[in-house]
């Protein structure tokens, strides 16, 4: 499918974001191991979410579905039968490398598969730690899926990760759950922490400190009632689209403002952009509150060190905000960036030159001059979501109609993005 965006005037109205990808991933898998009916309001529409879902199911788990409202009939932590077809993740990287936590430590072997980018993106750093537990995997060259999971009793490790990777600490300590003693994981710099903010509130006891996280397995889940906030890393496109287009303002209600989520704010003020917190209230451990953007001047700014893990899935929109700031944006130590659903920043570099802004690449990462104006023109996704959406958003700052093709990935995290985008404008 393709979209054509034909940039209008200012940004006005309310955001209907969809649930937070990440916790919706977390809730699905961890009520599938919990004891009894887990209740999840606001689940993520988003397909990678559903592929989640869908998995569970072949492990033998009921999952009822009623629009954004999902029952997951879990059974405990070994309450998955052994599956009969392979289990598909689709697109989803957070399915593949988290569900594998939890399938290496069954009596059971499991074969994880998914489409074609996920075909090609590493595994490694999951099968390291996972073989060390005491699991057997394989994959394709080594590293690709499909991946086979030889699960049985796991042993507990204390794992020093290298890549900050949220996925690859949730993968270890969902495999700790089901280990016999403390598993620990050290992060070399901070990520996401919805992991471990979910196990708490399916009652497992966990301990952390600065760069650590501790489970005692085997660990025991009881069923729960659930709200999911809205995904902020869906909010960036609104809130980069809000701040570049003059004269905007947009309301995005009941945003998840995880602290290991919520750098994006703190970058986007720091680069001048008008955006602020009306209220704030806790859900489920998850802080949630309402966003206000206002078109904004925009100075630029840098993404670097553990800035570039803390952002690293909203880069792509924010080379759009750095495009037409005034100094532009530079991005470092974001070499990650290459192993996402494609090579965002070869994706992000084609698209801007396609719309003739400049772009400097290096191996982990790149700058783009500021004072640069979007062209009329052609890009693609490259079936990548957030590269239809990021630059859905900078045809809103173009001198004529973009088109977008492949607009569809947009589906994997937001498929209410045209209709949402469309309903902001003019
Ligand atoms: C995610 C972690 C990040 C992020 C991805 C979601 C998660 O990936 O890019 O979109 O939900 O844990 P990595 O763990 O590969 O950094």
């Amino acid at each position: 499918m393709q979209e054509v965006i034909t940039p209008g005037g200012a940004l006005r109205g309310n955001v209907r974001l969809p649930g937070d990808k990440s916790i919706s991933h977390r809730y699905g898998m961890l009520a599938s191991v919990a004891e009894g009916t887990t209740v999840i309001r606001n689940y993520s529409s988003g397909a990678d979410c559903h592929s989640t879902l869908g998995c569970v199911r072949t492990l033998g788990i009921g999952v009822e579905i009623d629009g954004r409202q999902v029952k997951v009939h879990g059974r405990g932590l070994r309450g998955y039968t052994a599956p009969a077809t392979d289990l598909d993740a689709g697109n989803s990287g957070s399915t593949i490398r988290m569900l594998s936590g939890l399938l290496a430590g069954q009596h059971f072997r499991s074969r994880l598969i998914g489409d074609a980018s996920l075909s090609q993106r590493p595994m490694q750093r999951i099968m390291g730690p996972l073989t060390q537990m005491g699991a057997r995997l394989s994959a394709r060259d080594g590293k690709f899926p499909p991946l086979e999971i030889e699960g049985g009793p796991l042993q507990p490790i204390d794992y020093a990760m290298p890549v900050a990777s949220a996925q690859v600490k949730s993968c270890v300590l969902l495999a700790g759950l089901l280990a016999e003693g403390e598993t620990t994981v050290r992060e070399p710099a901070t990520t996401r922490d919805h992991t471990e903010v979910a196990l708490r509130e399916f009652g497992v006891e966990l301990e952390s400190g600065r760069g650590w996280v501790k489970v005692k397995g085997p660990a025991h889940l009881e069923a729960r009632e659930l709200s999911v906030p809205g995904d902020l890393s869906s909010a960036a496109f609104f809130l980069v689209a809000g701040a570049i287009v003059p004269n905007s303002e947009l309301i995005l209600p009941g945003v998840g403002l995880n602290p290991t989520r919520a750098t994006l704010i703190d970058f986007l003020v720091s680069c001048g952009a008008s955006v602020e917190i009306l209220d704030v209230k806790m859900q489920n451990g998850e802080p949630v509150g309402d966003l206000r953007v206002r078109g904004s001047r925009l100075r630029g700014g840098v993404i670097e060190k553990q800035w570039a893990a803390a952002l690293i899935d909203e880069i792509p929109v924010l080379a759009i905000l750095g495009a037409v700031s005034e100094q532009g944006l530079t991005v470092r130590d974001a070499a990650e960036l290459r192993v996402k659903e494609t090579d965002r920043i070869e994706t992000v570099a084609a698209n801007l030159r396609a719309l003739g802004v400049k772009i400097e690449t290096a191996a982990d990462g790149f700058h783009i001059p500021g004072g640069q104006s979007f062209h009329a023109g052609s890009v693609h996704s490259h079936g990548d979501h957030r590269i239809a959406m990021a630059f859905a958003v900078a045809a809103l700052r173009a001198d004529g109609p973009v088109l977008i093709e492949e607009s569809e990935a947009a589906s994997v995290s937001f498929p209410e993005f045209w209709t949402t985008l469309r309903g902001t404008v003019g």
